[in-house]
């Protein structure tokens, strides 16, 4: 069924995860063997002309970051890996976790070693259970090893992982608060400057990346980063990318696609199509704090670069797609509805802003607005966007944007009909 070429998912089977013996019979371990052989900094350049972009959501170069580092500073070091994944829609990392685990394991110890992190955290969801206990597993076959621990490989190197879970909000996916977290403090973010980098956990220099970016990373060392920039439709991409299906779709599931492939290829191809005949609408294209994509952006490459010159953005690669008889009043209204929830309460816009919001969405939805609750709503999104202290609030207003400018005929229509069109 899918005829493009697997990486992350190459020894993915129904129920079942890989074990150290088969995960070596298939190549693993040899990106760390690569990588053991080179410079740290050998390493950090290598992930850096590959083009691999961070999954987690914001695509900064992976490879960039890890050069700001400072691999050469002496004393403690963290690696974090963020597996939080609390953002609706989006549960690719939990599906490359239950699968092929060891994929985590052998990145996290290549991206130590290029950083000269000797201590490492995955921040894994409160829910992931089952995630835990297979990378816990998966962990404890690396010691035996010798990929984890003392002296790995016998190159002198030393780093030791270690599984947290998360005591369970949104707010802990975003990095600074994450680390207040493990540092078992509120997690409220904290402020950038000082990044992570300079000052991240327990005040030390501190790198965070996503599951699926630390997973990529043994592959590019094995096959190398010509191999790695070719597995993508667009040429201006490089790798594949786990896109979690969710929605109106026959077939809601996680598939590994080539960057640049089209939504509508995702849609038709692999999801099935809309179920039950009916047509297709819009969609969120990467997790619940990416802006809606509509059936103008059908053949628009699912891709970093291309969606946001559509004024959306890939995201986490989360695809919600909604039908035609779908109410986006009645979507945005339940997303904003979480976002408002997960507030942190640290800044004003978001925390007053992102509830006053909820309130006009139920008024429209309810059919108790006039013209004046649009015009409020226009404008608690200017007063949100550039003003919250983190990306919490200003994801949120990804949405509402573009209800505001994809769908505000849908909103006139409530306040004209006083009640939902679509009688949801
Ligand atoms: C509210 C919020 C939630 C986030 N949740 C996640 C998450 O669950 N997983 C993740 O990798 N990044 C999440 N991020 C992005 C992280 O702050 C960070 O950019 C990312 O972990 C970096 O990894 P990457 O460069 O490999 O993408 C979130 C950001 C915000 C603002
Ligand atoms: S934007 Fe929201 S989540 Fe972020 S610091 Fe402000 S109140 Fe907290």
């Amino acid at each position: 069924m899918n005829a493009y070429t697997q990486v992350l998912f190459k020894n993915r089977r129904p129920n079942e995860t890989v074990l150290l013996p088969e995960y070596e019979k298939n190549g693993g371990y040899q990106g760390l063997r690569a990588a053991m052989k080179m410079q740290p900094a050998e390493v950090c350049e290598l992930v850096k002309d590959s083009g691999l972009r961070g999954r987690g959501g914001a695509g900064f170069p992976t490879g960039i970051k890890w050069s700001f580092f400072p691999a050469d500073q002496p004393g403690d070091k963290y690696l974090v890996c963020n597996g939080d994944e609390m953002e609706p829609g989006t549960y690719k990392d939990r599906q490359l976790l239950l699968a092929d685990p060891h994929q985590l394991v052998e990145g996290m110890a290549i991206a130590s070693y290029a950083l000269q992190a000797q201590i490492g955290y995955v921040f894994l969801r409160y829910a992931y259970e089952d995630c835990f206990q297979r990378l816990e597993q998966a962990i404890e076959e690396a010691v035996e090893a010798g990929y984890l621990g003392e002296n790995i490989l016998g190159s002198g190197f030393d780093f030791e992982l270690h599984v947290h879970g998360s005591a369970g909000r949104y707010i802990l996916g975003e990095e600074t608060s994450q680390l207040n977290g493990l540092e078992g403090r509120r997690p409220n973010p904290r402020s950038k400057p000082p990044f992570p980098a300079q000052r991240g956990l327990f005040g030390r220099p501190t790198n965070v990346n996503n599951v699926e970016t630390l997973a990529t990373v043994p592959h590019i060392l094995t096959h190398g980063t010509t191999w790695f920039q070719d597995l993508a439709l667009n040429p201006e991409s490089a790798g594949t990318k786990l896109f979690g299906l969710s929605g109106h779709l026959n077939r809601t599931e996680c598939y590994e696609l080539p960057l640049g492939i089209t939504l509508r290829e995702v849609v038709e191809d692999f999801g099935g199509g809309v179920r039950e005949g009916k047509k297709f609408k819009a969609c969120l294209p990467g997790g619940a704090s990416t802006p809606y994509l509509t059936t103008d952006h059908l053949d628009v490459m699912m891709d970093f670069n291309p969606l946001e010159e559509v004024e959306s953005r890939l995201g986490t690669a989360g695809v919600t797609v909604f039908n035609e008889d779908t109410c986006m009043v009645a979507v945005t209204r339940n997303l904003n509805q979480f976002f408002a929830r997960e507030s942190c309460g640290w800044c004003t816009p978001c925390r007053d802003g992102l509830s006053t919001i909820s309130w006009l969405l139920d008024r429209i939805e309810f059919g108790q607005a006039t013209n004046d609750d649009l015009a409020m709503l226009k404008d608690q999104v200017k007063n949100i966007k550039g003003r919250s202290f983190c990306a919490l609030a200003e994801g949120a207003m990804g949405p509402v944007e573009a209800l505001l400018r994809l769908f505000e005929h849908e909103i006139i229509d409530h306040i004209k009909q006083g009640g939902c069109p679509f009688a949801c």
